[in-house]
């Protein structure tokens, strides 16, 4: 059985930061600036290399988090993320092989998708939420909108060119779980450790 990603969603905003966290120093205070502003579910993306131990200590100092693991292409990758104790993965694109070991370890997946193959090969493994990725290029709203008639039980979580000024349109549609990006993260601002700043940019959202 695999865990539902819908069900996993419900435990926090509807926004997901997606995080290439710099360094591991900056994961707490980073973490507890999004908690502080209602926002529970992280996605911490494996492009840079803190990223898996900042996975374990988050999930095992911020229990009342969903901690999740982003950018994972390979089995290799998927098993570092289940070993640190992700709670979710994410993929830029859809692997069965990637499922099904995800599956294994009952841990929710979220294959990406650009096409409506894709969204079959998901759905047809059982999955209930597919990320959109990139969606501004793959066709945004419009995309999301047209497959509802045609995968009825499958809900988008679109990432990839989503902004603080559109997030709301996507959120709008009945097939939208959630929507993330990196806009609420700034790199130049974790650097500087400027938490301030984006707590503002965090709740305006
Ligand atoms: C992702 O990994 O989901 C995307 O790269 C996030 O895209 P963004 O940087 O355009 O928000």
């Amino acid at each position: 059985m695999t865990i539902s990603f819908q069900e996993l969603a419900k435990k926090g905003k509807p926004i997901v930061p997606v995080i290439a966290l710099p360094s591991l120093e900056c994961a707490l205070p980073l973490a507890d600036t999004l908690s502080s502003c209602g926002f529970n579910i992280l996605e911490i993306t494996l492009r840079t290399e803190c990223a898996l131990d900042a996975i374990k200590l988050l999930v095992e100092s911020r229990p009342q988090l969903v901690i999740g693991a982003g950018t994972v292409k390979n089995t290799l990758q998927l098993q570092q993320t289940l070993d640190a104790g992700a709670q979710f993965i994410v993929s830029p694109g859809t692997s069965a092989e990637m499922i099904a070991k995800a599956r294994e370890y009952n841990t929710a997946v979220v294959p990406g998708v650009m096409t409506p193959s894709e969204i079959m090969v998901a759905e047809n493994l059982g999955l209930d939420t597919v990320k959109l990725f990139p969606a501004a290029l793959a066709g945004g709203t419009d995309f999301i909108t047209s497959m509802a008639a045609v995968f009825p039980g499958m809900k988008f979580f679109p990432t990839g060119g989503v902004s603080e000024d559109d997030v709301n349109r996507y959120l709008a549609l009945p097939n939208v779980v959630c929507a993330g990006g990196t806009w609420l993260t700034p790199k130049t601002l974790m650097e500087k450790g400027d938490w301030n700043k984006i707590h503002e940019i965090a709740q305006r959202c």
